[in-house]
């Protein structure tokens, strides 16, 4: 395949993820979205929530005993001639963590938002991380179909609290709870009018309105439509491909996914504004171009999603040249070869062996016991990715095994763990091999933890909490001087991932007082999930 037709498959894929709060509506989102795609992959895919949990949802029996969300599925589907990679990110906050992994494998974000809510919590985390990483983000507002918020008030929030200015491509006509339709800012002379169908069928029926028409059938709705994309278009609020692309801009859908309506138009958004794959940055400096040769990074490491078959899934995201199943490439960690024999399409259960993936798209590889998170996989010319961040953990306890007996499967559990990225384990002479130290950024890490060593590895263990509430990367001498100090509260241990030392504190103050009395030891931020 010439470089030339590489670089035409990824120019027409867009790889992108939903980010919302809980309940925002982004299981109702995925299946309006692919209800308008044709999906590539096995259908069911989708996530969800009672009846129409999907297989994805069904991967471990933790989720359906919890009713959330811990692993994460891709789907994949065709729309306007363009391959769409929807990756979808753990709903809740304790798992950041695995987030900020899903986000660093797409090239744009869609950030949902309930109408009656406005920005929330889980929202503004996730916002963050996609400022932190230079993700572009399209914002849509949901549930425009039930009471909320003013619209110019919602445009507000997002101006003021993340410095992003909001330009709407959509506007509604009729304030939440009263929706009569949407007008496409770009074309502000028609009205999309949707109508409940009759019998109760889920999908609004559009109907397009001249300007006229809207006028004389909407009234005073229409009027203030009108009134307000006026004053949008006075205060420059226009969508602007080049600010949008540079994070300082992004463009809003309106709309109520549960009807399907404003999906279609922020599909189109998808296809039409978010960027295709571009050049990835590589370890040592410059980037390596989307037609060079094959190279692709594994963002996410699961194991056991389906428990008829006791595997290790790595998923790896192409960022250049062309995936060939069956080929030997080099794992850049180590430079072994790797085979990629045992390559699946595989989200969910139903699993269908993938034979050639372009960049932007994502392949399971099955089995991978060899691959971690973070890792590069390439061939041709060598290419390393910089290792992804991982969050401050906040939450510290000491794993024990219940039955000592068992000491073997305890530690090769606490290793699978480690890799796959379900909590981070920290080690030091001091504590010894059968008791290390789990650091998390949500304690629910800890729940999952317990359940996978226990069911998996039959190596129950016993967690006691630890007092810390903050962690700072550090280096051996002030690793020492931690370990030494009598009047400074906390402990430095290693993390087993990247052999940093981690120093931990129970407060900010006690930080404080370590660097007032070590001034010479380094104290470096991690990338933080809650401050
Ligand atoms: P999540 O994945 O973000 O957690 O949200 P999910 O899609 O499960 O949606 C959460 C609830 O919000 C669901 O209601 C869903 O039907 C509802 N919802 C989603 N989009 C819209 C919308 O555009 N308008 C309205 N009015 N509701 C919406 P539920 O009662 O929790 O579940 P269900 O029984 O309706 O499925």
């Amino acid at each position: 395949m010439t470089a030339a037709a590489v670089a035409a498959e990824a120019a027409r894929r867009r790889t992108f993820a939903v980010i919302s709060h809980p309940d925002a509506g982004k299981s109702t989102l995925t299946e309006a979205l692919a209800l308008h795609a044709r999906a590539l992959t096995s259908a069911g895919a989708v996530h969800g929530k009672g009846d129409r949990r999907g297989v994805a949802s069904d991967w471990m029996e933790m989720e359906k005993t919890r009713g959330i969300s811990v692993t994460s599925a891709v789907l994949q589907f065709a729309y306007r001639g363009q391959v769409l990679n929807l990756l979808d990110t753990p709903g809740h906050a304790d798992f950041s963590e695995d987030t900020y992994r899903v986000l660093a494998a797409v090239d744009c974000a869609v950030m949902l938002i309930d109408a009656a809510k406005g920005l929330e919590e889980q929202t503004r985390k996730l916002f963050d991380v996609c400022r932190h990483r230079g993700i572009p983000v399209i914002t849509f507002i949901n549930k425009w179909d039930r009471p909320g918020r003013d619209a110019l008030e919602l445009l507000d929030e997002i101006e003021r609290e993340f410095r992003l200015r909001p330009t709407p491509v959509t506007w509604p006509v009729g304030i939440a709870g009263h929706l009569r339709g949407l007008v496409d800012a770009r074309d502000p002379g028609r009205m999309l009018r949707y109508a409940r169908t009759p019998g109760g069928a889920k999908e609004a029926v559009e109907e397009h309105l001249t300007a006229a028409r809207a006028a004389a059938e909407e009234g005073a709705d229409w009027e203030q439509t009108a009134e307000e994309l006026d004053l949008l278009r006075e205060t420059g609020a226009v969508h602007d491909e080049e600010e949008f692309l540079a994070g300082k801009s992004t463009p809003v859908f309106f709309g109520a996914a549960v009807s399907n309506i404003g999906v279609r138009l922020l599909l189109d958004a998808v296809v039409d504004t978010a960027p295709p794959p571009s050049p990835r940055p590589v370890e040592g400096g410059g980037s390596r171009p989307v037609d060079a040769d094959f190279s692709g990074l594994v963002f996410k490491v699961q194991a056991n999603m389906d428990p008829s078959h006791r595997d290790r899934i790595a998923f790896l995201r192409v960022c250049s040249g062309v995936f060939r199943r069956g080929t030997t490439v080099t794992r850049a960690q180590g430079g072994k070869p790797f085979a990629t024999k045992y390559a699946h399409s595989a989200f969910g259960q139903d699993r269908s062996a993938v034979e050639t993936a372009y960049p932007g798209d994502v392949v399971g590889l099955v089995n991978a016991t060899a691959l971690s998170v973070g890792d590069t996989l390439y061939s041709g010319e060598r290419a390393v990715f910089p290792p992804m961040p991982t969050f401050a953990p906040e939450h510290f306890a000491v794993a024990r095994p219940v039955d000592v007996g068992r000491s073997k499967q305890f530690r090769r559990g606490i290793a699978q763990l480690d890799e796959e990225g379900v909590v981070q384990v920290l080690a030091s002479d001091r504590r010894g091999e059968q008791s290390p130290v789990l650091a998390a950024v949500g304690p629910m890490q800890f729940d999952v933890v317990a359940h996978r060593m226990e069911h998996e590895f039959s190596a129950p263990l016993r967690l006691e909490s630890l007092p810390y509430r903050l962690a700072r990367a550090t280096d051996k001498a002030g690793a020492e001087a931690l370990n030494g100090s009598r009047l400074v509260q906390g402990e430095a241990l290693t993390r087993l991932r990247d052999n940093r030392w981690l120093a931990l504190f129970p407060s900010r103050w006690q930080a404080g007082s370590f660097e007032r009395e070590f001034p010479a030891a380094p104290l470096e931020h991690l990338v933080a999930a809650h401050e």
